[in-house]
């Protein structure tokens, strides 16, 4: 059921920071779709490197060139913003068989919420099947390089927040 704007789909995800790999599946993506929605979850509940407003504005600066890409935010059920939007698809990257579980489980009871609704899982390109947000936060508070896992200005940001003295925000 493609929507009148054609295919659309919603790439949701925690993205705290980005990294070359979400970068490399949303690529993937916009070439599948015509409009591919970067959805930033609101979790009040976790306690974030990057305001969600910080990270919204970080994915933007990277695909300021794709105007099928579109950077958002968004609280509640997946399927309710998914539907908002007129997508047809969930896109999810899968890296290895230790993100298959969770993968099926959100993908089967998205399904069951809203059965329109197909989920895509993608695979991103080799280098990067090891590559997670919570790793770069761990390898960049230790001191260690995060150049080449995250895109430029997500390494610059954090590395002013680094210089501030600036950590975990609200
Ligand atoms: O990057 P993440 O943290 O793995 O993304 C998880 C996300 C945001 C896709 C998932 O937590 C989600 O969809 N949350 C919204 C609430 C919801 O719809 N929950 C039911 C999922 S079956």
């Amino acid at each position: 059921m493609a929507s009148k704007a054609g295919r659309v789909a919603v790439y949701p995800g925690t993205f705290d920071p980005l990294t070359n790999g979400h970068v490399d599946i949303i690529r993937r993506g916009s070439v599948l779709f015509d409009r591919i929605v970067v959805a930033i979850l609101v979790n009040p509940e976790k306690s974030p490197l990057f305001t969600v407003e910080e990270r919204m504005e970080m994915t933007k600066v990277v695909f300021e060139d794709q105007p099928g890409v579109e950077v958002d935010m968004f609280q509640g059920l997946l399927v309710d913003y998914a539907l908002k939007q007129d997508a047809d698809v969930i896109v999810r990257g899968l890296r290895a068989i230790s993100d298959f579980e969770y993968e099926m489980e959100m993908a089967l009871m998205n399904r069951r919420l809203s059965p329109t609704l197909e989920t895509v899982l993608m695979m991103p390109a080799e280098s990067y099947t090891y590559l997670s947000s919570r790793l770069v936060k761990e390898i960049f508070a230790l001191g260690g390089s995060i150049r080449g896992l995250v895109p430029d200005v997500v390494e610059a940001r954090l590395e002013e927040n680094a210089n501030s003295g600036q950590h975990h925000r609200a």
